[in-house]
């Protein structure tokens, strides 16, 4: 294989089109960025029982993340030591007090540790002994929580996750201060989606602000009409025509919303989503919240300026919405995106509901806009074997951004600034060693 030539693939303004589509620089990145950084492994209500387990993949890494006795929560290797099988063969549930493998029935504690292999005394004077750590189910290198979202990295070094979020921790402060209680849980089963397109392109996607006036334009304006419609029939329209409807928006609209470009490919796309009509149910949430937290921070709390929170490689928020969307690589041209949503605990069902719609009618696979991004990212995969151009160009307002602490900024709400500094972090991922290693 030839050595692969970062400087020449990644350069300012523009990446070689092999970086979407080569197996080799796919698996590369799973073992530099995948499986060395701080990955979402779901929310602590998946597992609010002990037993209670959900499957992931990390990289390349089949994992379980379990909830043990004591109440901490455990991220495995989902593999058993003896001959490799899987242990958990299924997304979710509760596997009691142990693991318990389906192929010769040694058993695991909830925290990995070898509980029982049947008929122990076959291993008398052999190298196998239930007091060698490999005959534990291996552990992830490191697990933390934020805020109830717990992830897990494969690498004993790097950032703490505080450190690692930076600043767009905001994504989970935003869902959960929204909350009268301040906690979130998570509605319990998620939309899966193969996307026939390289992961890239979905995080480039969520922060440019370019597209959405072609590619949703259709969607944006025929929902602008049946809302107008209703409005002039019977005076308001529900808030889900609004949904769709904003994204008629025009380029100039789009360009006034400002993105801001975070170390590691952490991003957001500013923009107030305007959630505060005054009917009813939202008078009666935003007085809860205003006896939970005082009229200020309530203001705070609500009118933040925020429309997505990328956590770079692999996770968009949408905190005003309670939206997480969370890849898992599959290969150069297949990415597992898991769209999940969440109740703010002590809301009324009205501000559930919305989210539920918003949740239906902009990120289900079913909806009209994510088709119509489905359908862009492969044309993109497809286009990018095309050897008509070795290129592709991330140009726009370039020279117009400005640093600050790390962080870039740009003038412009369509600036491609996003993808360069998406790929910026991704350059200085793939130049570090790998250091993942099971704990
Ligand atoms: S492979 Fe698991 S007990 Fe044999
Ligand atoms: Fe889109």
């Amino acid at each position: 294989m030839p050595a692969i030539d970062l400087d020449h693939l990644v350069q300012p303004d523009r990446v070689h089109r092999s970086v979407y589509t080569d197996q080799a620089i796919f698996d590369m990145e799973m073992e530099h960025i995948f499986e060395t950084a701080w990955v979402y492994c779901g929310h602590e209500s998946q597992v609010k029982e002990p037993g209670q387990f959900q499957t992931l993949q990390i990289g390349r890494q089949p994992m379980v993340m379990v909830r043990a006795k004591d109440g901490q929560i455990n991220v495995l290797y989902n593999r058993c030591p003896h001959r490799g099988v899987q242990l958990c063969g299924s997304h979710s549930g509760n596997t009691g007090g142990s693991f318990v493998c389906p192929y010769h029935a040694w058993s695991f504690h909830l925290d990995g540790k070898v509980k029982a292999i049947p008929l122990i005394q076959g291993y008398d004077g052999t190298r196998l002994s239930t007091d060698d750590p490999d005959c534990n189910m291996a552990r992830a290198a490191r697990v933390d929580n934020y805020r109830g979202f717990v992830f897990a990295s494969l690498s004993a070094e790097g950032p703490s996750l505080v450190e690692f979020l930076g600043d767009a921790k905001v994504a989970f402060d935003d869902m959960c201060d929204r909350s009268p209680v301040g906690e979130v849980e998570v509605v319990p089963v998620c939309h899966r989606v193969v996307q026939q397109s390289n992961w890239k392109f979905f995080m480039e996607n969520q922060l440019d602000a370019l597209h959405p006036s072609v590619t949703h334009q259709s969607t944006g304006v025929s929902a602008r009409r049946v809302e107008n419609q209703i409005k002039k029939t019977q005076g308001s329209a529900p808030l889900h025509y609004h949904y769709l409807s904003t994204f008629a928006s025009s380029f100039d609209q789009w360009d006034s919303v400002q993105t801001v470009n975070f170390p590691h490919g952490h991003g957001i796309l500013k923009a107030y989503m305007g959630l505060r009509p005054t009917d009813p149910d939202t008078q009666e949430y935003e007085a809860l919240m205003r006896q939970a937290y005082g009229t200020e921070k309530t203001e705070e709390f609500l009118s933040r300026s925020i429309h997505h929170v990328l956590i770079y490689p692999y996770l968009s928020v949408q905190s005003p919405l309670q939206q997480i969307r969370c890849l898992r690589p599959l290969g150069p041209d297949k990415t597992l995106s898991e769209i999940w949503h969440f109740r703010l605990k002590g809301a009324p069902e009205a501000i559930y509901r919305r989210a539920m719609w918003y949740y239906n009618l902009v990120n289900s696979p079913a909806t009209m806009i994510n088709a119509d991004d489905l359908e862009n990212w492969t044309r993109a995969q497809w286009g990018l074997q095309s050897k008509g151009n070795d290129w592709v160009s991330f140009h726009r307002n370039m020279g117009g951004d400005t640093e600050k602490d790390g962080v870039l900024y740009s003038n412009n709400g369509t600036s491609e600034v996003v993808m360069r500094n998406q790929f910026k972090a991704w350059r200085s991922y793939m130049l570090k060693a790998p250091t993942a290693q099971p704990a």
